[in-house]
């Protein structure tokens, strides 16, 4: 039988896959000694068992280190096949050198975890110019996306939506959304200025006026982008406006920033646990493990 070893973090969502998909929970410690490092013990028999590692990969600095820990002390004790699920996998945004001398992370990244698991399961990862995840990752790749929730979310709960993506990344979810959601969308057109600036142009929307606009995107990090978006919304009089994203990463005081803006309803995937949760990715895993 798969074992399943949850991350504390992601507890909750560890529960309803043991539940849902017949893992066996796995019993692991990790504290921190006096220091700060890490201390990791496994508690649960892995020998020749396969093993599931649910760790969201938000905060990845301070995950990673006791994350390798985990996995090696796992090979070292005769696990089976160790599979990753990072419901949000990091560090996939700095996808080029932008400047000169920068770090192309999300292939260094890539490197570092392929080469100790031997399988990755995520959602909805940032692909921008690596077009597919086994362009930088060697293990096994599969990606599950949040579409169908977002439009079953969108179905519920909003009236004659029209869907805005914010840049053209966000075509790849808005497509998928709006045909199952049976929704008009517009791509808007974004250039980031800095970590926390951003500009975007927004075209004539007066065709949709007696739409709610939602507003999608894979990641709400600094908020930049869904702000500038509502400001641009409501120089237009749109009043009530939903901004729906599979990850709330929610850098910084982001979340606060978008409730002040009022008339806005927040929704996230449970794939980073937040307040704005609303978009459970349980079966989606149970089902694509
Ligand atoms: C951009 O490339 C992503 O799809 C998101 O639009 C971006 O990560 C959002 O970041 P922020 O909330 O900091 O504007």
């Amino acid at each position: 039988m798969t074992l399943l070893f949850a991350f504390p973090e992601q507890a909750a969502l560890g529960e309803a896959l043991v539940k849902t998909s017949g893992f066996e929970q796995g019993a692991w410690e990790w504290r921190h000694f006096p220091d700060g490092k890490s201390y990791v013990r496994i508690l649960s028999k892995v020998k020749l068992k396969p093993v599931i590692i649910l760790c969201s990969l938000n905060r990845p600095d301070e995950k990673t280190l006791p994350l390798t820990f985990l996995v090696h002390t796992l090979k070292e004790l005769g696990a089976g096949k160790i599979t990753l699920i990072a419901p949000y996998l990091g560090y996939m945004r700095q996808d080029k050198r932008f400047n000169d001398g920068e770090a192309v992370t999300s292939t260094i990244f890539a490197k570092l975890l392929s080469g100790f698991i031997d399988a990755l399961i995520t959602i909805d990862p940032h692909l921008h110019r690596h077009a597919k995840l086994e362009e930088i990752y060697a293990c096994e790749c599969r990606v599950l996306s949040a579409a169908p929730l977002m439009a079953q979310w969108i179905a519920k709960h909003v009236q004659n939506p029209f869907i805005i993506g914010p840049d053209k990344e966000s075509e790849q979810w808005v497509k998928d959304v709006t045909r199952r959601a049976n929704a008009p969308y517009v791509i808007l057109d974004k250039t980031r200025r800095g970590d926390r600036e951003v500009d975007i142009r927004l075209p004539d929307v007066q065709h949709y006026k007696k739409h709610t606009p939602v507003l999608i995107d894979d990641i709400i990090s600094t908020a930049a982008t869904m702000i500038k978006a509502i400001e641009l919304l409501r120089l237009q009089e749109f009043k009530q406006i939903v901004c729906l994203a599979t990850h709330g990463v929610f850098a910084e005081n982001a979340y606060e920033r978008l409730l002040k803006m009022g008339n806005v309803k927040i929704v996230t995937a449970n794939t980073i646990p937040h307040a704005s949760n609303a978009m459970d990715v349980a079966s989606l895993l149970a089902a694509g493990k």
